[in-house]
C-alpha cells in the first residue's frame, strides 16, 4: 500500500533522524555528522553514523543504512507501514485514509491486549486451587517463585472453556478469540473451546514486550499427547521470526547470546545468572532467527541437547549462524541431557567452567570428525586425517591452519610436515575451485567496487561509478536536474539507480522534497546501499565533472546496446558514412 508522498515528506521532516536514533543510540557529534555504537551489530568502536543534513544513517561496519523510516523498521523489527505509523504517532500526525491498514493494525492491537490478559489469567490460575498440581510441578522442577513471576509462567486449567469465559468477560469477541489461536472451534456445534488444557504455560514475548503466543507443557506422563503444544501462526505470532526470552536477553551485559533448544533450558540459564539465553520456538533455527540474533550480538554460544538429535541440530545451525555474520562457539553438556538438567545437577560454577572451555566451531567440528573414526586402524586414520585437512583448509588464516593442523598431527602421531602438506593440498584444491567459480561469472568486475549488498550487482562498474556520483549530487542539489534533461532512467546500468533517478525527476518536476525517506518501492537492502553512497559523498563536484558522469552513463549505455554482429556492422557503416559526409 502506498502512503501519499506529501504525507511521507512531512513525516520525515517532523521526525529528525538524529532525534529518533538518539532514543536508542548515544550519539556524539564529529563535524557535521554524529557517531555512536551500531545497534544492529555488536561493536566496540563507533562505526555507526548519522548525517542530519542528509536525513540518513549508515553503518560502516555492517553496511546498514537508510532514512529515518528504515531505522524505525530495523530497530523495532517493524514492517514499512508499521514503522510509518509509529513515526506518525511520535510526531502526532494522522495517518491518511487506508482503512484496510488501520483495521489490520487495530486487530493486532486487540490480539496483543488479549494475549496479555490471557497470560495474566493463566498466571493467576497457577496460584488458584485448580493450579495446585501445576505449581507443585513447577516447584519440583526447581523453579522458584521469582522465576515464575519473571517469566509469567501460568497454568491452563483442565477445562474446555475456562479461558474462553474469562476472555469473553473482558470484552473480547468470539472472532477475536478465534484469531488469537488460543481457542478452537468445534466442528460439531461451532462452540469455542480452549486450545490449551491442563498444561503449564510459557508466555512467548517479543522484543517489544508484547505477549504474542504461548508454549504449553503437559505435566503427566502421557505418550498420546505432544509434550509441548505451541500457539499456531497468527496475525501477531510467527515462530520462525521470534526467540523465547530474547526480550530479557537483549538487555544482557554479557556480550554474547546463548542459544538453546528448550523453554526450560532458557529459563534455567536465566535463573542461574546467564541472562543472555534464548531458545528457538519448537523449530530448528531459521535464517530469520539468526538475523534476529545478529541484531543484538556478534557472538553466539550454541548449547543444544547432548543426544544425537541435538548434535545434528548443532551441525545445521552453525552455517546458518555464520552466514548471518555471527561468531559461533559450541558447548556440549556432559553427564546431563540438556543445560537445564546440567545446571540443576552441577550448579552455576561448573557450568561457567564449561562455558569458558566451550570450543570454537573448528574445535567442535574436529572433535566430531574424531568420533567418527577408529584411528588405530590405518585406513581409518588416513580418512580421518584427510577429512580434518579439508575442514582446516576452509580457514582463511594461515596461522589458524597451522595451529589446528599441528594439533591434529600430534593427536594422530604423524609428522607435522605431512599434515601441513595435506592441508595445503586441500587448500589449493579449494582455492582453485573458488577461482574457477569466479571465472564463471567472468563479467564480474573488480571486487572492491561491488556493493556489499547481495541483491545489487554492478555489471558495468564504470557506468555504475558515474551513476553513484550523479545520484549523490542530485540528492544534494536537485536543481542540477535542470542541467541534464537528456538523461533517461533506462540508460542507467544499475536498475535501482534508474528507478531512483526516475522518482527524483518526477518529484522535482512536481516541486516536491527530495530525500531518501521520500523514495518508494525501495527494499531495505537497496536503501542501505543508497545511504552508503550518499554518506560517502563530500562537497559538490564541478559542472564539468557532472557532465562527464552523464556522458559516461550514456556512452556506456550505447556501447551496451551493440549486441549482435549485425548491429555492430550497422554502426560501423553509419560511422563511415558520417566520416564520408564530413570529408
Ligand atoms: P522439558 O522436558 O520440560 O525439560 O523440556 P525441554 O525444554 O528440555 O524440551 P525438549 O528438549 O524435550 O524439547 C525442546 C523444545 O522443543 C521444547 O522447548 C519445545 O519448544 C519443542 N518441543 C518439544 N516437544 C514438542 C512437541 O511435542 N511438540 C512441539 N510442537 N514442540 C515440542
Ligand atoms: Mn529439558
Amino acid at each position: 500500500m502506498a502512503f501519499p508522498p506529501a504525507f511521507l515528506d512531512e513525516l520525515v521532516a517532523r521526525n529528525p533522524i538524529e532525534d529518533v536514533v538518539g532514543q536508542y543510540v548515544t550519539l556524539r557529534r564529529s563535524g557535521s555528522n554524529l557517531f555512536g555504537l551500531c545497534p544492529f551489530h555488536g561493536e566496540k568502536t563507533a562505526s555507526f553514523s548519522v548525517a542530519p543534513d542528509k536525513g540518513i544513517f549508515y553503518c560502516f561496519g555492517c553496511h546498514k543504512g537508510g532514512s529515518v523510516i528504515n531505522f524505525q523498521m530495523e530497530i523495532e523489527g517493524m514492517s514499512y507501514p508499521d514503522a510509518v505509523r509509529a513515526l506518525a504517532k511520535r510526531a502526532g500526525m494522522e495517518v491518511p485514509g487506508d482503512e484496510q491498514y488501520q483495521s489490520r493494525y487495530h486487530q493486532q492491537e486487540r490480539l496483543w491486549a488479549l494475549h496479555k490478559e490471557a497470560a495474566r489469567f493463566f498466571h493467576s490460575q497457577l496460584y488458584a486451587p485448580v493450579g495446585e498440581q501445576a505449581l507443585k510441578y513447577a516447584m519440583d522442577r526447581g523453579m522458584p517463585k521469582s522465576i515464575l513471576t519473571k517469566f509469567g509462567i501460568g497454568y491452563a486449567p483442565d477445562s474446555w472453556d475456562a479461558l474462553v469465559k474469562a476472555m469473553r468477560q473482558k470484552g473480547y469477541t468470539d472472532e477475536e478469540l478465534q484469531q488469537s489461536g488460543l481457542v478452537t472451534v468445534s466442528r460439531k456445534n461451532g462452540n469455542l473451546f480452549d486450545r490449551f488444557r491442563d498444561r503449564l504455560m510459557f508466555p512467548i514475548i517479543d522484543v517489544r514486550g508484547y505477549v504474542i503466543g504461548f508454549g504449553g507443557r503437559i505435566m503427566k506422563k502421557d505418550d498420546s499427547a505432544a509434550k509441548y503444544l505451541n500457539s499456531p501462526e497468527t496475525l501477531i505470532f510467527n515462530k520462525r521470526k521470534n526467540l523465547f526470552a530474547l526480550n530479557f536477553a537483549k538487555k544482557s551485559k554479557l556480550g554474547y547470546l546463548i542459544l538453546v533448544e528448550g523453554y526450560m533450558d532458557a529459563i534455567a540459564l536465566h535463573q542461574y545468572g546467564f541472562d543472555c539465553a534464548v531458545a528457538s520456538l519448537g523449530t530448528a533455527l531459521t535464517e530469520d532467527g539468526a538475523a534476529l540474533l545478529s541484531r543484538y550480538t556478534d557472538q553466539v554460544v550454541l548449547i543444544y541437547d547432548s543426544d544425537t538429535a541435538g548434535q545434528n541440530a548443532t551441525k545445521r545451525a552453525i552455517p546458518i549462524l555464520e552466514k548471518a555474520g555471527l561468531q559461533v562457539k559450541v558447548l556440549q553438556v556432559r553427564d546431563a541431557k540438556d543445560p537445564d538438567e546440567y545446571l540443576k545437577k552441577f550448579g552455576a560454577d561448573k557450568f561457567k567452567n564449561l562455558l569458558e572451555e566451550s570450543a570454537n566451531r573448528v574445535e567442535y567440528q574436529l572433535n566430531a570428525i574424531r568420533k567418527k573414526y577408529d584411528i588405530r586402524e590405518d585406513d581409518q586414520k588416513v580418512k580421518y586425517l584427510q577429512e580434518c585437512a579439508e575442514l582446516i583448509a576452509t580457514l582463511p588464516s594461515a596461522v589458524r591452519r597451522e595451529v589446528y593442523g599441528g594439533r591434529v598431527a600430534e593427536d594422530a602421531k604423524i609428522s607435522m610436515d605431512a599434515m601441513q602438506m595435506e592441508i595445503s593440498r586441500a587448500y589449493k584444491r579449494r582455492t582453485q575451485r573458488e577461482k574457477k567459480q569466479q571465472e564463471k561469472q567472468s563479467l564480474a568486475p573488480a571486487r572492491n567496487h561491488q556493493p556489499h549488498s547481495r541483491s545489487i550487482r554492478y555489471d558495468n562498474v564504470k557506468s555504475a561509478m558515474a551513476e553513484e556520483q550523479l545520484l549523490g549530487q542530485l540528492f544534494r542539489e536537485p536543481v542540477l536536474l535542470d542541467q541534464i534533461p537528456e538523461l533517461k532512467p533506462d540508460q542507467f546500468s544499475v536498475p535501482l539507480f534508474g528507478r531512483v533517478f526516475e522518482q527524483l525527476t518526477r518529484r522535482f518536476r512536481e516541486g516536491m522534497e527530495i530525500s531518501l525517506g521520500g523514495l518508494t518501492d525501495v527494499t531495505s537492502e537497496e536503501m542501505s546501499h543508497l545511504a552508503g553512497i550518499l554518506h560517502s559523498q563530500t562537497g559538490p563536484i564541478s559542472e564539468q565533472a557532472l557532465k562527464d558522469c552523464v556522458r559516461t552513463i550514456q556512452s556506456e549505455y550505447e556501447a551496451g546496446q551493440v549486441v549482435s554482429e549485425n548491429d555492430l556492422l550497422a554502426v560501423q557503416k553509419r560511422m563511415k558514412e558520417r566520416k564520408g559526409m564530413k570529408a
